[in-house]
Order: C-alpha cells, then structure tokens, then sequence
C-alpha cells in the first residue's frame, strides 16, 4: 500500500478475542491504540470476540488493521487470513508464519532444518498411545511438557520426577489436542526481540528472572512476577548467537515485521531456542517494547514502526 501520513491513515486496533490470552491482548490493545493516538493516527478499536467483528471493521474501511492479539485466532494465522480475504493490510507476519510460529512442534522442526539449536522433544496427540519409560528414554528425567499452540505458559509444567510426567501429560491435555514433552535445559533464560522484514535487526537481549520456578503466567503478568535485565548478562559469544538466532528463527518461519524468541543458555554457552512468538505482550512494560525502550524507541515510535514495516 502507498504510505499515506499518520493523520489521513485510519488504524483499525484489533484486539481482545477468544483465545486464553484475551485479558492480555486487552491490555496490549489498549496501550497501543493510545500510543498510535499520541503518533497522530486516526485510531479505532474492535474486539474480535465481537459477532459483528466483520462487519463492522469492514464499514470502517481502515487503511490498516494494527493487531494486538494473542494466541488463538490472532495470532495463528486466522485473523491474518481473514484480512487478506478483506484486502485490509495488516501489521506482523503473514498466514504461513503466523501459523508455523504458533504450533511449537512445527516451528522446532524448522529450527532444526536452519540449524538452530532447539531442545530435545516428543509431540504426542490425544488418543495417541504413549509410553512414559520411553518418553523418560528420550527427553530424560527432567523434561517440560507443554501445549502446541498455547502461549503464555498456559498448561506447562516443569516435570522434576519421572512420576511427574503423567500428571503433567494430562494437564496439557486439558489445554490442547497437540503436546510437546521437552527436555529440561537448566541455564539462564533470555528473549530477543527482532523487529525487520527481510533484513530483520536484534534488539537488546533481555534476561528473564521469573520469580516463581519459571516463566508461568504469574510471573509474566503481575508486576513484580520476574525481572527483565537489559542487556542479559550472558557471554559476548551467546550473545552473539542468541542474535543470530532469533534473526534465523524470524527467515526460517518467514515472519514479517517483529518477532520475539525465548532461549535459554545453557552452561556449556549452547544457546537454545524454545519458540517464536510473532505478536509479543505489546504493553509499555512487556517484553519486546522494554527492549525497544532500550534501543531509544519510544513505545510511539514503535507502534508507528510496526504499521510503516505492514505497508513496505
Ligand atoms: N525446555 C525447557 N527447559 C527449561 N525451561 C523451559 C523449557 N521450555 C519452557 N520452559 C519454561 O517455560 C516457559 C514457557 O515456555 P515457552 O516454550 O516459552 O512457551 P509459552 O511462553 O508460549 O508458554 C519458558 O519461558 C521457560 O521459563
Ligand atoms: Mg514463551
């Protein structure tokens, strides 16, 4: 699309849904239709869980859609399909990338074919027979199980014992038709922040410190649930990595606009990549605008940035 300035352009901010992260999308939403507002854009809100949601964005007739959704339906490649069904430009990555992004069995396939490190798994489906002495066999004693295409740790747990893993099985269940047994890699955790198309650029790499065992919801959500440390006080050389793969991790599933891996770094300097998430927390304090904050973007100039990557 022709850029336009940021006063003739009119933003539909979509936000909210259906997923499990519709609180959080909430408050992503509001942040960023406030600062698209203070960047001089015309800005209107819609909830996707709206039953008009179709026809009202439609009647709008928006230059661009400005998606702060999360999770199912948002940022799985649902609502990006819908919208190119519409012909309405939208920020972040495409169908394809949305949806291999989401799924976190099929994204560590792609990790794998580019070579990026990603810890050891099994994916297991409902109905399908498992064994739990093999499962140990392969991921080993200590080993995380999560749901596919979850976020925000929603059903995962840590799995300390072998007589944990059943339990753990089972709760992932309860989220998800599709589960991930991962191996367990005790380091220091990390996110980087990418933000770019084809030629995408790292931003400061944050180290996480959940105050809870790990980065669960809680300690994603509430003030105070962990502590972000810019830059993470990692070696030079997993630095150095940890960028390299968040921008390969971004090629590999073909995401445009931003994205935000989480690793972990292990003792050994092996930096491992766990996912790819492609619409990150977007509030002024969440992630991936804490560390655009450090990079001297404004949490105006990255939403403004965000919408100037969809029209390239
Ligand atoms: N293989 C692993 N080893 C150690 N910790 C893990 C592992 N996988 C996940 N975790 C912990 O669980 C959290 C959530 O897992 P993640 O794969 O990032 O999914 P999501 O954030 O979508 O729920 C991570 O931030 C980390 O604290
Ligand atoms: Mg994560």
């Amino acid at each position: 699309m022709s850029k336009k300035l940021a006063a003739d352009t009119k933003v539909a901010l979509i936000l909210g849904g259906n997923s499990g992260e519709r609180e959080v999308s909430l408050m992503s939403g509001k942040e960023c239709a406030l600062a698209l507002q203070e960047a001089g854009y015309q800005v209107k809100s819609f909830d996707s869980a709206d039953k008009d949601f179709i026809l009202n964005i439609q009647n709008y007739a928006p230059d661009i859609a400005f998606l702060a959704l999360h999770g199912k339906y948002g940022e799985d490649g649902v609502i990006q399909g819908a919208l190119e069904f519409l012909r309405i430009p939208y920020t972040g990555s495409g169908v394809l990338a949305s949806a291999l992004a989401m799924d976190k069995t099929r994204a560590k396939t792609f990790y794998s074919a580019a070579g990026l490190p990603t810890p050891h798994s099994v994916s297991l489906r409902r109905s399908e027979p498992y064994d739990l002495a093999e499962l140990v066999g392969v991921v080993g004693e200590k080993s995380v199980v999560k749901p596919a295409t979850e976020g925000s740790a929603l059903g995962v747990s840590i799995v300390h014992t072998p007589d944990e893993l059943g339990p753990a099985i089972k709760h992932a269940f309860e989220v998800d038709d599709t589960i991930l047994v991962e191996r367990f890699v005790e380091g220091t955790e990390i996110t980087v922040a990418v933000l770019g198309n084809n030629n995408p650029e790292a931003l400061p790499i944050i180290e996480i410190v959940p105050h809870a065992e790990f980065y669960d919801f809680e300690a994603k959500y509430e003030t105070g649930g962990a502590d972000h440390i810019i830059p993470a006080r990692i070696s030079e050389a997993a630095y150095k990595s940890a960028e390299r793969i968040a921008i390969n991790a971004h090629n590999a599933l073909g995401c445009r606009g931003m994205s935000r891996s989480d690793m972990i770094v292990d003792q050994f300097d092996t930096v491992w990549i766990l996912e790819t998430n492609t619409i990150p927390g977007m509030t002024k304090t969440s992630l991936l605008p804490d560390s655009a904050s450090k990079a001297g973007i404004s949490f105006p100039e990255l939403c403004t940035k965000l919408i100037e990557l969809a029209q390239e």
